[in-house]
């Protein structure tokens, strides 16, 4: 048996998984969310930073989790990942070529980027004119030191950090389905966007508005204070019916700029991909439960529209239940986690 544990630190929430392998099977054996207290990732104040690292070392404390093979997730706002095409080379070619390939897409400075990278699609021999596509993805040095410094402050054996956005990718690529897909992660800083196409990854794409602008949304319109408004935003949602459909109006004009970036993404894929179209829409992260969500977006883009059930694809060992509610929250920490084992 292998066990690993995925750790999603968000700027509202911080999921923990741990998946467990017992033969070719994969199953979560533990996952919880507790807030982040102090609603960053890397704090400036070091008495935030403090209060973070004590929250991270008391969920592994109560929860017991074991403190090992922990797979941590980057948040986007620190990685910038870039798709290039580009004439097909070998591997020692594009090795030599990539740095340079790099400071063309990332805007990073060279002493300071960390670069990967990985080939998505590399045409046969044969086809001579036909691009091969790479995946980069940079991040700054400096950034991903203070934030796995948290980690290590905590005691916490980080083996691995990946970009969430790759994450999302490895759960798709458990989809048994060939559906041109939009997989949205809407979570509270920000609203995360990549396509698989043919099984491949197509294109990312990342817009700051989320959960904690619509919050801000209901408290300015309403006139509430912050946790009223979050828990409106959670009891009513975009539901028309309710309230009178006030709290659905107040978040109308922050939820219509949301589906705007979702419609220009799926312009541009239809664009860059010669016509093909967006079939699905797949959301995940916390503000997926928006109540009413589905409904609003499949009224406005003619697209299948779906939440996405992380446990779909790495099911919950038996006798474990997870709220309704809570489920598309814990999307990237369950592939974080299922990375460690398989
Ligand atoms: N039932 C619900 N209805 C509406 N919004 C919800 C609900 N449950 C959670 N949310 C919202 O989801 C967001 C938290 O989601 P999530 O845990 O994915 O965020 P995060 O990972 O901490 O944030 P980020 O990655 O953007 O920094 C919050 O804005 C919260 O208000
Ligand atoms: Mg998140």
């Amino acid at each position: 048996m292998k066990t690993a544990i995925g750790v999603d630190l968000g700027t509202y929430a911080i999921k923990c998984v741990e998946v467990q392998r017992v033969g070719s099977n994969l199953q979560v054996v533990k996952a919880v969310s507790v807030p982040n207290p102090v609603g960053t990732v890397i704090p400036a104040q070091q008495k935030d930073r403090d209060t973070l690292i004590s929250t991270l070392k008391q969920i592994f404390k109560e929860y017991k989790f074991p403190p090992q093979n922990i797979r941590i997730g980057l948040p986007e706002s620190l990685v910038s990942t870039k798709i290039i095409s580009i004439p097909s080379l070998s591997d020692a070619e594009l090795a030599s070529a990539i740095g340079w390939q790099a400071e063309q897409y990332i805007p990073i400075p060279a002493e300071d980027l960390q670069l990967e990278y990985q080939v998505l699609y590399r045409p046969p021999k044969q086809h001579v004119s036909e691009l091969m596509r790479v995946l980069l993805l940079g991040t700054s040095k400096k950034t991903v030191a203070a934030f796995s410094s948290i980690y290590a402050d905590a005691q916490l054996e980080v083996v691995s950090m990946e970009t969430q956005m790759l994450a999302l990718y490895r759960l798709m690529s458990m989809d048994t389905a060939n559906t041109t897909t939009l997989v949205v992660l809407f979570g509270a800083s920000s609203m995360d966007m990549l396509t698989v196409h043919n099984k491949e990854l197509a294109f990312v794409y990342s817009s700051p508005n989320a959960g904690t602008v619509l919050s801000r949304a209901v408290e300015r319109t309403l006139g509430l204070d912050a946790s009223q408004s979050e828990s409106y935003k959670r009891t009513y949602g975009l539901d028309p019916a309710q309230l009178e459909g006030k709290v659905a109006q107040a978040l109308a004009p922050v939820f219509q700029a949301s589906l705007v970036e979702i419609q220009k993404a799926m312009q541009y894929f239809a664009g860059s991909h010669q016509g093909s179209v967006i079939k699905r829409i797949m959301f995940a992260g916390g503000s997926a439960s928006l109540s009413n969500l589905i409904p609003t977006v499949a009224q406005a883009i003619p697209a299948e529209v779906t939440l996405l059930n992380p446990f779909a694809y790495v099911p919950l060992a038996q006798g474990m239940n997870i709220a309704e509610l809570d489920i598309p929250s814990y999307s990237i920490a369950v592939s974080l986690a299922a990375g460690g084992v398989s």
